[in-house]
């Protein structure tokens, strides 16, 4: 069985090792969703990774809910992130762009217009904005013209990724988004061919996918689900169903490689008190497997043992730890992460965490 340290191919990247940096949004972009040089630094800091998942990215106005999370819809945008995959690069890394619509989890305030989701829903949660948190809005459900309008505008923001240099992308497909919107059942009432059967649930993905794979290649598409535990106020009647037919059509489509959230019951990020998907979706999927949460040297190599995964991502480790990949491979001791600074603005929290020390010389 492999190791973490092993090379491992996802689609058409050769990653020198299977730890995966977990893609984490850090609100260091300004409102226009434009990246400067901290991000510049912190991407930099981070490139040992054996993939690096940026943090989700909006693809257009609409999608993006999040303050000061960056964009890949503008040419600005585009701008600001070239700087990134060229220090990435220059220091041996790879790096894919997080594409992510947040569906009915944007506030209007943010810009965007009226949010819209899979069905007229919205989410249990007080939703961002530049003023602090305000109460939910309730979404408009997409029609047919408009589902094909946001398929293309994923396919542009790939395009655009491609442009930026990043090596690839991943579609975010997880934690209550939109594509979450449309696969799970609690989020979607819809009576036309994007709502019903699993099969209807999963076109909309589906097609993104396809979108994707036809613009910049299926060897540089990626994806991310959360198939279990409900999250952002999106949950599964039938999780294990659902994504066993939603692996069929990955399969079925080509795509190279998922990474998934799955998490325990006990979990400190968002719990889920269901057991995993993911060995029936590795029955039918053949491409390699990604998992994430809680983890850390021990359990995900515990995973890779027992042929459960191919590769982990890890998350808040590598907020807090720029040279995971060397404390892993040293077993070192790792920094803890300070949840105040995941979201705050500036360099404190983002690119100060300390790297181990060299090691004395003989
Ligand atoms: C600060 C923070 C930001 C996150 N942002 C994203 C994101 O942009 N996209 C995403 O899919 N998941 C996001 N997540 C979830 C992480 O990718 C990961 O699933 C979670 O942290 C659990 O993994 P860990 O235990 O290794 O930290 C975020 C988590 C944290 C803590």
């Amino acid at each position: 069985m492999p190791n973490l340290f092993d090379p491992i191919d996802l689609g058409d990247l050769a990653c020198p090792n299977r730890i995966v940096m977990a893609p984490l949004t850090r609100g260091r972009a300004d409102r226009a969703g434009v990246h400067g040089p901290l991000a510049v630094e912190y991407y930099r800091q981070r490139a040992d990774a054996g993939l690096i998942i940026s943090e989700a990215t909006g693809i257009s106005r609409e999608g993006l809910g999040w303050p000061y999370a960056p964009g890949l819809w503008s040419e600005r945008q585009v701008e600001g992130w070239k700087p990134v995959t060229e220090a990435v690069h220059a220091a041996g890394g790879r790096i894919v762009a997080q594409l992510w619509h947040m569906g009915r989890l944007v506030h209007p305030d943010l810009g965007g217009g009226p949010p819209v989701s899979a069905s007229a829903t919205r989410g249990p949660h007080r939703l961002h904005t530049y003023e602090g948190k305000k109460d939910p809005v309730t979404a408009r459900a997409l029609t047919r013209d408009e589902i094909a309008r946001v398929v293309g505008d994923y396919v542009h923001a790939a395009a655009n990724a491609i442009r930026a240099g990043f090596d690839g992308v991943q579609v975010h497909g997880a934690n209550g988004y939109l594509v979450d919107q449309f696969l799970r059942d609690s989020a979607n009432h819809r009576d036309d061919d994007y709502g019903g059967s699993a099969e209807n649930r999963m076109r909309f993905l589906r097609e993104i996918l396809l979108g994707i794979g036809g613009e910049i290649g299926m060897g540089r598409t990626g994806l991310r689900l959360s198939p279990i535990g409900e999250v952002n106020g999106v949950d599964d009647s039938a999780p294990e169903d659902t994504f066993t037919k939603v692996a069929a059509m990955l399969e079925e489509i080509g795509l190279p490689w998922l990474e998934m959230r799955e998490p325990g019951d006990e979990s400190s990020f968002v719990a889920a008190a269901h057991e995993r998907v993911s060995p029936a979706m590795q029955e039918v999927f053949s491409g390699p497997i990604g998992l994430n949460s809680d983890l850390d040297r021990a359990s995900g190599q515990a995973l890779l043992d027992a042929g459960t995964a191919d590769f982990i991502a890890f998350g808040r480790p590598f907020i807090a730890n720029p040279d995971l990949v060397r404390r892993l491979r040293e077993d070192a001791p790792l920094n803890a992460p300070d949840p105040a600074t995941f979201y705050s603005r500036g360099a404190e929290g983002y690119v100060d965490y300390p790297q181990l020390e060299e090691a004395p010389a003989r």
